[in-house]
């Protein structure tokens, strides 16, 4: 069967490669436009950072610090606007997911007409956009290799995807200091996030045997390093194996895509402003337990991966372990037990299920494609 694998970002990760960010934006011209969130990258200092690293190579810089988490339309809109003004050469996305996928919805609308909501979907940008660098501040969300940016809709109250090639980093700048003493509860759920895609991507209809291989080295990693990581948040071998982790499986959501745990988890995030990667982790070991009479094989090599012993277990038994692995994980982790402890109401759950069901793209992604009342039903069961 023909299968595709797709990653044209060229990376560049350890310890203090941050520096290189001067002499790499440089290949890219003169004006370099730093996208970054409201305050954590000032406050760490990372931003002083590139800025010094970029004017030691003689480039112009301009900030555009306003990106909140979840990016909105108005945000990028806003961002875009002030890029054209200065004129800015190349993109740089600075912390978390938000900044990172805000840089890339810049970077198309300053060579691409119109709108960002006109290039809401898949493959819908026409001209490559401005090139991106893309520095996580995070372990997560492997944005630095993908070709995905999530925008929120508030009026629509949907989360949108734009994926397209043509905002693919150009280049992926990875230094594992910038992640040392994250907080517990964001190492958490950036973490999880990270885990989330590597599984998606694993399971999902559009796997390939390359990014399998990068899935289950990144479920065996998070799975090690992640309580450890919370335990000792200023231990730099735990920080490097998350951060690469959380780019092996941004490369392997790349071309594979994610499910339904994304699916879903977007409303828990919209409604109740759960962050991201603990709306996926609240929802995640209902849906494995639904999706793995799809692929018992794979699931039984989650387990194998997340450290479990399979020997003498059927393959039913042994899939069905990496539930059980999970819940562990999730519970050393400090992830709440269900939904119910972050606040969501029973009630509001047949209508996500209802706007979950029409995401074509996901469902056909997943490994099993659920009805209505069977999203419904696992919501339900993650409560
Ligand atoms: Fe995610």
């Amino acid at each position: 069967m023909e299968s595709v694998f797709y990653s044209p970002t060229r990376i560049i990760f350890g310890e203090g490669s941050l520096k290189r960010v001067g002499e790499e934006a440089k290949k890219f011209g003169e004006k370099a436009l730093i996208v970054t969130g409201k305050s954590s990258s000032k406050k760490s200092g990372s931003l002083d950072e590139v800025v010094n690293s970029l004017t030691s190579h003689n480039l112009q810089v301009e900030v555009f610090n306003k990106v909140e988490p979840d990016p909105s339309i108005g945000i990028v809109e806003e961002g875009a606007k002030f890029a054209k003004k200065c004129a800015a050469d190349v993109v740089i996305g600075l912390g978390g997911g938000s900044p990172m996928d805000a840089a890339k919805g810049i970077a198309l609308l300053m060579t691409n007409k119109g709108k960002i909501t006109d290039y809401f979907g898949t493959d819908k940008v026409k001209e490559p956009a401005l090139p991106i660098i893309a520095i996580p501040t995070t372990a997560g969300t492997g944005s630095e290799v993908t070709k995905y940016a999530v925008i929120t809709d508030q009026k629509k109250m949907l989360k949108q995807i734009i994926g397209s090639p043509h905002i693919n980093p150009k280049l992926a700048l990875l230094d594992p200091l910038l992640t040392l003493g994250m907080p517990a509860s964001l190492t958490a759920n950036t973490g999880v996030d990270a885990l989330s895609h590597a599984i998606e991507g694993y399971v999902s209809t559009q796997a390939n045997p390359v990014g399998d291989i990068l899935a289950l080295k990144s479920i065996a990693l998070i799975a090690e390093a992640l309580p450890r990581a919370i335990s000792q948040p200023d231990n730099l071998k735990i920080r490097e194996k998350m951060l690469f982790a959380s780019m092996l499986a941004g490369m392997v959501i790349n071309s594979a895509g994610a499910g339904i745990i994304h699916g879903m988890g977007y409303f828990i995030t919209l409604h109740y402003g759960a962050p991201h990667g603990l709306a996926n982790a609240l929802l995640m070991p209902e849906v494995m337990e639904f999706n793995l009479v799809a692929n018992p094989t794979k699931y039984r090599n989650i387990t194998e991966a997340m450290g479990k012993k399979v020997e003498g277990l059927s393959e039913k038994e042994a899939a069905h372990l990496s539930v059980v692995a999970m819940r562990e994980l999730l519970q050393k982790i400090g992830i709440p037990k269900g939904m119910k402890e972050i606040g969501v109401k029973e009630e509001s759950l047949a209508g996500f299920a209802k706007i979950v069901s029409k995401n074509e793209r996901l469902l056909t992604l997943n490994p099993r494609r659920p009805t209505t009342e069977e999203i419904e039903e696992i919501y339900k069961r993650s409560m």
